[in-house]
């Protein structure tokens, strides 16, 4: 119940505020129904009620306003078009669902093929004809009969949300992480120095990757020079077999478990063999990555695209895929005396004095084919500047 100046009391469901502002939570997608009107010019509706209907045989259906002048017109249009709105199209969002003439004014369409406008850039249209109007209170069902759909840009929708506009960001490889990252930024200057100097001393890349959650750590600290070390800052590295071993080796079973839980059912390798992972590298205390089959470009093609967080599920399950590809290169290597190996980067954990793995130093681009006991001394040094900038862990503010 809600009251009202006059002492009035009136229910949540007589009440539009509070029927609005409920269904305000609940959030939509945002599309364009086009058509063109009797009179041949083209028309253009916003609409968040669009849904998906039946798929035998193919229907849709969306709800304007029984006052709607916009939608007086478009049912003059022997067909309409949904255009699925991506989520940089706000502007045509917006202009759309103002109240100016002209609204196709300098907007780029081209006709469907049943002839309604489909705007460029847009992510989807769906092709209808109208199949049925019905009374719905002070709305009407429009009944579409799909005739031709197609993806024309798979990015992500414009999404509609207590009166506000966003997008659709995958909750599986991402978390809130602002106050994680500032403290792992914060020990990573502390420990600048210590980095600068490794990666002089090897003539590497030294970077300090910050454990954010158990879900995903970013670089947040670059030292040296190597191609592409600057845009190695700010990248994120899902925590996702086989990636971030050092982060998992020393956490409790259950955040392990919830690490294999992200590993794809394609994946190479068994969780049996990723805990013997787990185990070589909490026993030796570092890891090492080999040059792999797998090509580089692609790997960091699919970080970027992670990175910027801006990624479909269709996308997110890609990247998956191609950083599962990589697990040979993150296979355990024993070292054989006088053997030479390609290796990649060696990595080791910088731990708090309760034995959490704030960061991780890694240094990469080191000379290709080096024997076992170059690798060794240079894990022997990368270990002791971890611990040093560890000595420093518990006087930046850490969130538990
Ligand atoms: C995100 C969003 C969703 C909307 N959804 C609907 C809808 O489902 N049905 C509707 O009739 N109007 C909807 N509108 C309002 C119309 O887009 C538009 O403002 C209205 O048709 C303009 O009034 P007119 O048709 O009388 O000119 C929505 C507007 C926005 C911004």
């Amino acid at each position: 119940m809600s009251e009202i100046s006059n002492g009035e009391q009136r229910t949540a469901i007589s009440d539009p505020l509070i029927f609005r502002n409920v269904l305000g939570h609940f959030p939509t997608g945002v599309v364009l129904i086009t058509g063109i009107a009797d009179d041949g010019e083209p028309v253009g509706m916003i609409v968040g009620s669009f849904t998906s209907v039946s798929l035998d045989p193919p229907l849709v259906a969306f709800l304007p306003t029984a006052a709607s002048q916009t939608f007086k017109r478009l049912r003059t249009a022997g067909s309409f078009c949904v255009n699925v709105l991506a989520a940089d199209q706000e502007d045509i969002c917006r202009r759309f669902a103002g109240r100016t003439a002209n609204k196709f004014d300098g907007v780029s369409w081209h006709p469907s093929p049943l002839g309604a406008p489909v705007l460029d850039s847009v992510v989807a249209y769906i092709d209808c004809t109208f199949e049925s109007i019905s009374d719905a209170g002070d709305h009407l069902i429009v009944l579409g009969a799909v005739q031709e759909l197609q993806v024309c840009s798979p990015v992500a929708p414009l999404l509609f949300f207590q009166g506000g506009y966003g997008r659709f960001a995958p909750l599986s490889l991402s978390a809130p992480f602002e106050a994680d990252l500032i403290t792992g930024v914060r020990l990573a200057e502390r420990g600048r120095a210590e980095m600068d100097r490794l990666a002089e001393s090897f003539d590497a890349e030294c970077t300090a990757m910050a454990v954010i959650s158990d879900q995903m750590a970013v670089n947040v600290a670059v030292a040296g020079t190597g191609p592409g070390t600057a845009d190695r800052l700010g990248e994120r590295i899902p925590l996702m077999p086989p990636l971030g071993e050092l982060c998992l080796a020393w956490e409790d079973a259950d955040a392990v478990d919830r690490w294999l839980s992200r590993a794809l059912p394609s994946d190479e390798c068994t969780p049996e063999e990723y805990r013997g992972r787990l185990e070589a590298v909490r026993s030796r205390g570092w890891s090492m990555t080999m040059r792999g089959e797998y090509k580089d470009e692609q790997i960091y093609e699919a970080l970027r695209e992670y990175s910027s967080g801006v990624y479909t599920p269709a996308q997110e399950r890609e990247i998956r895929q191609i950083i599962s590809r990589t697990s040979s290169s993150y296979a355990p290597v024993v070292l054989d005396e006088g053997q030479l190996y390609d290796v990649d980067s060696l990595l080791a954990p910088v731990f708090d004095s309760a034995g959490k793995v704030r960061l991780v130093l890694r240094i990469a681009n080191l000379p290709r084919q080096a024997d076992s006991a170059a690798i060794q001394g240079w894990a022997d040094e990368l270990r002791r500047a971890a611990h040093k900038v560890g000595a420093a862990a518990d006087t930046v503010k850490v969130d538990a």
